[in-house]
């Protein structure tokens, strides 16, 4: 949290309410706009530390919350963490059984470690949002709705593209807590279609 970026008013804001990061008042302000989360909800949230999406998952529904990170996640009260790769196939079943087959809504914050190299970065970010989506397929009940950390550029089109075979809905959206100059999107995508194109989904 020491970076240049880290005493921005957001990230005041966001100490004072007691949130883990700035990134909550991203989620508050999907919620806010994109209604994606429904009281009973069972949510899985990809790249889940240091874990302010998680509080605010866990103020908006009374379903399983459960969060997955390369990094440990400090404890939550009525939050389930994972620590772990979520395009491991391992922390894929346990992410499963933790959710006890019924799965929502999947959230991915999930970003890499940033090299500065903005092509290879994007690329990156993109192809890790790939398999959020690829994974969140083979989750969600079908109607679940799903939210996609990525950056504008050259392939955001087609992860956008991927996201409408899977959902009647997807868009794009930018939040206002996203950091100045920032590519950050985060695509919108409702009702799930209930199918995949692997034989491994539900149908
Ligand atoms: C921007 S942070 C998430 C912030 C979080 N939404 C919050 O509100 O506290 C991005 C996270 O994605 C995680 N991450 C990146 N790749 C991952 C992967 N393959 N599996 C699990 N976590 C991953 C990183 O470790 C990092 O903690």
């Amino acid at each position: 949290m020491g970076s240049q970026w880290s005493k921005d008013s957001v990230y005041k804001k966001a100490m004072k309410a007691g949130y883990r990061a700035r990134a909550a008042y991203k989620l508050l302000e999907i919620q806010q706009r994109n209604d994606i989360i429904r009281p009973s909800d069972n949510v899985v949230d990809l790249g889940a530390a240091p874990g302010s999406w998680l509080q605010v998952l866990r103020d908006l529904t009374g379903g399983k919350v459960i969060g997955v990170d390369l990094n440990p996640i400090a404890p939550i009260g009525g939050v389930t963490t994972i620590v772990g790769d979520f395009t491991d196939p391992l922390v894929q079943e346990r992410i499963r059984e933790e959710a006890g087959g019924i799965v929502n809504i999947v959230v991915s914050d999930a970003s890499p470690k940033l090299s500065g190299q903005k092509t290879y970065d994007q690329a990156r970010a993109i192809g890790l949002g790939e398999d959020a989506l690829a994974f969140a397929c083979t989750l969600l009940k079908p109607g679940g709705n799903m939210v996609i950390k990525s950056f504008q550029g050259e392939l955001f089109g087609e992860l956008m593209a991927e996201a409408k075979k899977h959902f009647y809905s997807v868009r794009g959206y930018r939040t206002k807590a996203s950091r100045k100059g920032s590519a950050e999107t985060y695509i919108i995508a409702k009702n799930f279609k209930g199918r995949c194109d692997d034989a491994e989904g539900p149908v």
